[in-house]
């Protein structure tokens, strides 16, 4: 399968750059055309249909999901210090820990059933973040060894995203990519935090209702395009630049 990128064009008006996605060096080739334009920032990767949803008939986003988009979202991992998920796409998802990268799970419930793992990984690998109440059922309920964060709820076991994020940098995570799902990227968005949302579009109509970015409205924003690629298969993967990022304390 070949990834061309279509946006920007070639300076000299030569042919679009491309790359095949099953070449040894395809990893390394698409992370430099995800190059990140500072050293601390925070990216959304998503996948969504046509018709805009997150998650196909299986109530997962595996469908929508192909080989190219899992070499762009492994390049994407590859550049960033830690990977961040919502609770709830760990558990829909039956999700597979990845096996060398930092992993960060946000929780109110503390409920983390459904993770898999290939082995059982050391505890400063995974951090569980959430209201101190959570860690006894996160306990009860992961796969493996890990960290727990516990942070201040506002109210109802839920916690500030920007606490959030501010723990994971002074755990050594300026570059943090959220792979959702739409509610976490979603509190993200509204509260200003995000750089980039890297965006694939899969060439289906699933005719799900649940869309990638949350069902509440956000503020109104202007996005730059900064690249867009395309697949043979019709996939189309973009990354939005959003800029405007709101400082931590
Ligand atoms: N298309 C894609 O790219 C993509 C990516 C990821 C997931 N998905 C799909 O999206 C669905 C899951 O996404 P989702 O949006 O429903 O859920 P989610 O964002 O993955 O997780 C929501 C859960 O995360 C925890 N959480 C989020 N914000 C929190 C806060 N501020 N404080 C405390 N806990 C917080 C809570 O966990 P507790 O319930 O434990 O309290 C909450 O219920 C699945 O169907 C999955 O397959 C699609």
């Amino acid at each position: 399968v070949i990834l061309r990128r279509v946006h920007p064009e070639p300076p000299d008006g030569g042919p679009a750059e491309s790359i095949d996605v099953e070449a040894p060096d395809a990893r390394a080739r698409i992370a430099e055309l995800y190059a990140p334009s500072s050293e601390q920032w925070l990216r959304l990767n998503l996948v969504h249909s046509v018709d805009g949803s997150a998650k196909g008939a299986d109530g997962t986003s595996h469908e929508l999901s192909s080989a190219p988009d899992r070499a762009v979202l492994g390049a994407i991992r590859s550049l960033s210090d830690l990977v961040l998920i919502g609770a709830e796409t760990l558990r829909a998802e039956r999700y597979l820990l990845p096996q060398n990268q930092r992993l960060a799970v946000v929780t109110g419930s503390g409920d983390l059933s459904g993770a898999k793992t290939k082995e059982p990984l050391p505890e400063d690998r995974i951090l569980v973040v959430g209201p101190a109440a959570a860690e006894a059922r996160a306990r009860e309920t992961f796969v493996t060894a890990f960290t727990f964060v516990a942070l201040p709820e506002k109210d109802d076991r839920r916690l500030d995203v920007r606490a959030v994020i501010a723990a994971l940098r002074d755990r050594g995570a300026p570059r943090i990519v959220c792979e959702g799902g739409p509610h976490l990227a979603q509190q993200l968005l509204r509260s200003r935090l995000v750089d980039e949302i890297c965006l694939t579009t899969s060439p289906k109509l699933v005719g799900g209702a649940f869309p990638v970015l949350g069902t509440k409205p956000l503020d109104e924003q202007s996005l730059e395009l900064r690249q867009l690629l395309v697949d043979d298969a019709g996939s189309i993967y973009a990354r939005w630049y959003a800029g405007g990022r709101a400082p931590i304390s």
